[in-house]
């Protein structure tokens, strides 16, 4: 549809988690008018929800090198050791200049900074904020910083569709659907110099997952179908430990950070023994892909649905003050992780792959660049170090808006859309698309299980809808699982968080990068 209201900006930056707030903060100071599209509210992504916290040396007896070589071990063979070195080297800048502008990390009396530890670091690097809440200060702190600034135009309940390109291929603006504005289908365009997506991660393709509702893949669907290279899929991590409870009616499940662990709570099975010792050196605290192994292999063992993390001996005073979100949610549904078990399961958290960029955040599209979750920069290759991904947010938006204020074209006319989705499906298959991709894509693949996965997405994307926000979502959905499947399918070993039980173990040839893509009518 034609856009039935536009506006003009500098930089259009889609999204409002830590990626996108940081690079239009960063942009704002190269003397830039910022618009800020998202697609709900302001507060609604995945970055509110971080528990553990942003790991970075920080303290004087750790260095890059050991931060660096912890990412690399996670990543299984795939990390881009250039991203990894530009990501711990710059880590800890950022995290002052985010002081700076107002969160508040935990400190000690003496006023230094608490560090934890989480699965895969040997070193205490994390900083956290309200004990397990530092994603909602890091929210509220940019949150905070962007209102203050008149001239970064917030625009909420906005969803972003397709790039706008200039006649020479280059990205001018976006089309977005807008509740309550322009023409009677709500189509609009911002036109811009450069755009940012910062529309985060896809958890939303299984039915069950840490993520929020928003997490639909969007920026990964838009730059799929544009033809943006877009690489890594197939590595979705499952966090170990989401919580466990009947009666939710939600997809998103309560997270358990993994810093419980690195305080000291122990995995148990049914039995309450220690499954994860004797399995890695790290135990509990090896890197996430294994101990959700760890944890499915019980579970199918047991045919139980959950095992259970055992944090009583920490203490309850301990407990509350350290972990007030998690103490509030198990306690919210009947569990008191002071004097019981809490019930987990694995569940899926980060997209480790994206749209693919250089280290100055260009996608291989002039004038698009990409950061944070919906991003793949290289530095998570197979599998994401914990706390890792505020970092990468923080690092690369500074690094993109250096690149846009270094050099920034005039305002070009835009001469065509990309491939607006050739049709629009069902928000009904939402359900189904889940039970699909959790089935066959999620923890444990096999070439039969995605085999069966690609024919019912498939069959799903034969549906049909009028478009509004939820059938742009599903349809955003079907793609990237697609495109994920496709790229599981291809990829015949397993490495990192990809688990193939007919390929169990890693081989040589496939340490390198798939490509993804869509035909160019957004079929699937
Ligand atoms: C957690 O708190 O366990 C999540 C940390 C992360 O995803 O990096």
């Amino acid at each position: 549809a034609e856009p039935g209201w536009n506006e003009t900006t500098d930089v259009v930056v889609v999204g409002s988690g830590i990626a996108g707030l940081t690079a239009a903060l960063h942009l704002r100071e190269r003397g830039l008018h910022v618009t800020v599209v998202t697609k709900v509210n302001i507060d609604d992504g995945s970055t509110r929800w971080a528990q553990g916290g942003i790991a970075a040396v920080l303290d004087p007896l750790d260095t890059p090198r050991a931060h660096a070589y912890d990412t690399e071990i996670a990543g299984v063979g795939l990390c881009d050791p250039e991203a990894v070195r530009v990501l711990v080297e710059e880590g800890p800048a950022r995290i002052r200049e985010l002081i700076r502008r107002g969160a508040e990390f935990d400190r000690h009396p003496d006023g230094s900074l608490m560090l934890t530890r989480e699965g895969g670091h040997r070193a205490d690097r994390i900083v956290h904020a309200g004990g397990d809440a530092t994603g909602a200060e890091v929210q509220r702190a940019l949150h905070a910083a962007v209102r203050r600034d008149p001239w970064i135009r917030l625009v909420e309940h906005a969803l972003v569709l397709d790039l706008l390109r200039a006649a020479d291929g280059r990205a001018c603006g976006i089309t977005l659907h807008v509740l309550g504005e322009g023409s009677e289908d709500g189509v609009g365009a911002i036109l811009a110099r450069a755009v940012v997506l910062a529309t985060g991660g896809m958890g939303q393709i299984y039915a069950s997952t840490t993520n929020p509702s928003v997490s639909t893949g969007d920026g990964v669907a838009l730059a799929l179908r544009a033809g943006a290279a877009v690489t890594d899929v197939e590595f979705v991590q499952f966090h170990p430990t989401s919580f466990v409870t009947s009666g939710l009616n939600s997809v998103q499940r309560p997270l358990i950070s993994e810093a419980l662990r690195g305080e000291g709570a122990h995995l148990v099975d049914e039995n309450g023994t220690r499954f994860m010792v004797g399995q890695h050196e790290q135990a509990e605290l090896a890197p996430r892909d294994v101990v959700a192994k760890g944890i499915y292999r019980v579970l199918r063992a047991t045919g139980a649905d959950h095992v259970f993390l055992d944090a009583r001996h920490l203490g309850k005073e301990f407990l509350e003050g350290r972990f007030p979100t998690i103490m509030g949610s198990t306690r919210a549904a009947g569990v008191d992780p002071a004097t019981e078990l809490i019930p987990v399961a694995p569940a899926a958290h980060y997209a480790s792959g994206g749209v693919r960029t250089d280290l100055r955040g260009r996608t291989s599209i002039p004038g698009l660049y990409a950061c944070g979750e919906v991003a793949c920069t290289g530095v998570h290759g197979a599998n994401r170090l914990a706390s890792n991904s505020l970092l990468e947010g923080l690092v690369f938006a500074k690094r993109i808006a250096d690149d846009i204020g270094a050099d920034l074209p005039a305002q070009a006319e835009p001469a065509r859309t990309d491939p607006a989705p050739a049709w629009v499906a069902d928000p009904a298959v939402r359900t189904e698309l889940q039970r699909v991709m959790t089935r066959g894509a999620g923890v444990l693949r096999s070439a039969d299980s995605l085999d069966t996965a690609a024919k019912e997405l498939a069959r799903l994307a034969e549906s049909r809808a009028t478009p509004n926000t939820a059938a742009w979502e599903a349809t955003n959905l079907l793609t990237v699982a697609a495109a994920l499947v496709a790229s599981a399918r291809t990829r015949r070993e397993t490495r990192g968080c990809h688990w193939r039980e007919d390929y169990p173990t890693a081989a040589d040839e496939w340490r390198g990068h798939l490509l993804d893509s869509i035909d160019r009518d957004g079929g699937l």
